[in-house]
């Protein structure tokens, strides 16, 4: 099985770094045989969707496919068919990274199909998917979940590969060790190094059983 955890966040070896690699962790301990990759998408070279239309050529042999020839063309494609995934990113202005969200146009678009007489989704497969947040403020009071406010692509992800994605967000992240270097002092940096050491082991368990989770409905 394989199963990736997709970085949409600048940071490789900060909190949504690790809470993909705990969700990995615990893809990994849930099978047999699990092949498992965490991949930066800051460390790659690509552009949100252009509209070329590549992907909806009539007759053509990529027709379904993103033909865009930059650094994610391949990786999307072992996205669409790999056995679990996550998407993490930071929470930037209450949404997404754009990195991540390019990424996700990128995917997303190619099995959104609109020919009158077929499918309207010809993704190759079912998916189970996860999307990991992590925030510096404390998680607002929101019905139904913080999580869920983020985003709408857990929503098209869902419509196009035909699972509830898990969601979670880890909330008042301990954001650097050097705070005292910056003008951010309206954090209280005493509660937030409390936090680290008792909620964030916390958000990495919660992101480690959704990685069990999503192999198991594989
Ligand atoms: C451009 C920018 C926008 C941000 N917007 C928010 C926000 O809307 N809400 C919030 O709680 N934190 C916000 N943050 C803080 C980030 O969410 C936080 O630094 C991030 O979770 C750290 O993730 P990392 O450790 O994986 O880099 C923002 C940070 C940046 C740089």
């Amino acid at each position: 099985m394989k199963v990736l955890a997709i970085n949409g966040g600048p940071r490789s070896s900060h909190n949504t770094a690790k809470l993909l690699d705990a969700f990995l962790e615990g893809a990994a301990s849930a099978g047999e045989n699990v092949e498992k990759r965490r991949i930066d998408l800051y460390s790659l070279d690509y552009k949100g969707c252009t509209e070329c239309f590549g992907c909806k050529v009539k007759g053509s042999a990529n027709y379904g496919k993103c033909v865009y020839p930059d650094a994610i063309k391949e990786l999307l494609w072992e996205v669409a068919n790999a056995d679990a995934v996550a998407f993490g990113s930071p929470v930037y202005f209450g949404d997404i990274t754009g990195q991540l969200r390019s990424f996700l146009e990128r995917l997303l678009y190619p099995f959104t199909a609109f020919k009158k007489d077929g499918d309207r989704i010809i993704a190759p497969k079912k998916l189970p998917t996860a999307f990991i947040y992590s925030m510096n403020a404390p998680e607002p009071p929101v019905e139904g979940g913080y999580a869920q406010r983020v985003s709408d692509m857990p929503r098209w992800m869902e419509r196009v590969f035909g699972y509830e994605p898990e969601v979670m967000v880890a909330s008042n992240i301990w954001q650097m060790d050097d705070h005292d270097r910056y003008e951010m002092d309206i954090w209280d940096w005493e509660l937030k190094a409390r936090l680290r050491e008792e909620q964030f082991p916390k958000d990495l368990e919660k992101a480690f059983e959704i990685g069990k989770k999503l192999i198991a409905a594989e």
